[in-house]
């Protein structure tokens, strides 16, 4: 900083002379008297950069985000009507003022306001301890839930800033925390895009059981909320994660998916054309 400090006196020393003799150096002074607007504009450039660049060193406003900063304190005050309701969540905040019946004092999700508190989005415990930004030991799946509320907020309410603290830092820029959630959500999201295009190709079946009959499983153009064209035939395909089998449809000329070499057989006792099975477990 001590380094910065003398740059700059230097700077505004050399300034300050060539200010003052610049009707002395004619090319300077000629170039002026053409044009006045240039004198003060190159005065201001001066003094925006010299000033950006000595500030930079001590100033919290954010050189690197261009988004507005608030530390833990400053958001808390954003819990009240008058002054307005905020609330964060993976580090960014919102202003949920539009969402008052929920959020104002007396509604049922006050507690969410002027803190991040990201946890309790997927648990459900609004205590203090539970109204919390860490996110630790979410499953892949609540993450991805998570994610989904962070998305909701960005589409419903206004985007006001970040928090400072665990996932961004005091520049703005994201931290390390939020690097490890960011990945893990991406890969949960990639896992359920290839669950989701396992679905299409391979629908889960229809079930249904009763005390008399047993179970039953059968397929049509609408099980597993996949609607297609085709019917298919229930198999079982087993899931190495799990170590279970579950029932999925596949099309008749299909005996086996190309991902899925070994993975999928029949039920036994059932005509393998059949689009229904009885199954004995
Ligand atoms: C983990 C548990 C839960 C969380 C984190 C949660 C969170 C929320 C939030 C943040 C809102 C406001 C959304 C907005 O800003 O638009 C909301 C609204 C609502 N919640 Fe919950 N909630 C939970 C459980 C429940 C349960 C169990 C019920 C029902 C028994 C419920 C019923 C509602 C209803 C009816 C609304 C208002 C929807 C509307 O009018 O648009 N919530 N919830």
């Amino acid at each position: 900083m001590f380094v910065k400090y003398v740059i700059l006196m230097s700077m505004a020393v050399f300034g300050i002379m060539l200010y003052l003799h610049d009707y002395h150096l004619s090319s300077f002074s000629q170039l002026f008297t053409i044009y006045p607007q240039l004198h003060s504009t190159l005065i201001d450039l001066y003094g925006t950069v010299v000033f950006k660049w000595f500030d930079s060193g001590y100033s919290r406003v954010p050189r690197k985000s261009k988004d507005v900063l608030f530390t833990k304190e400053e958001l808390q005050e954003y819990s009240e009507s008058n002054k307005g309701l905020y609330l964060a969540i993976l580090g960014k905040v919102y202003d949920v003022g539009k969402g008052e019946k929920f959020y104002a004092s007396g509604g049922n999700y006050h507690f969410f306001t002027g803190r991040d508190g990201s946890r309790a989005f997927i648990t459900g415990d609004f205590t203090d301890s539970g109204l919390t930004d860490d996110v630790t030991g979410l499953t892949v799946k609540e993450l991805i839930n998570l994610h989904e509320w962070a998305q909701y907020y960005h589409k419903e309410y206004k985007y006001k800033g970040k928090v400072i603290g665990r996932y961004y830092d005091d520049e703005g820029q994201p931290t390390s925390y939020y690097h490890q959630v960011k990945k893990l959500i991406n890969k949960a999201k990639r896992t359920k895009e290839e669950q989701d295009k396992e679905k299409l190709s391979y629908p889960p079946c229809n079930a249904e059981w009763s005390l008399e009959s047993g179970s039953r499983v059968w397929c049509s153009t609408r099980s597993g909320g996949i609607e297609r064209d085709w019917i298919g035939v229930p198999r079982q395909l087993y899931d190495p994660g799990s170590h279970t089998y579950r029932c999925i449809c596949i099309r008749e000329n299909e005996t086996d998916g190309p991902n899925k070499k070994g993975n999928i057989k029949e039920y036994p006792e059932c005509n393998p054309k059949s689009t229904s099975c009885w199954v004995h477990s």
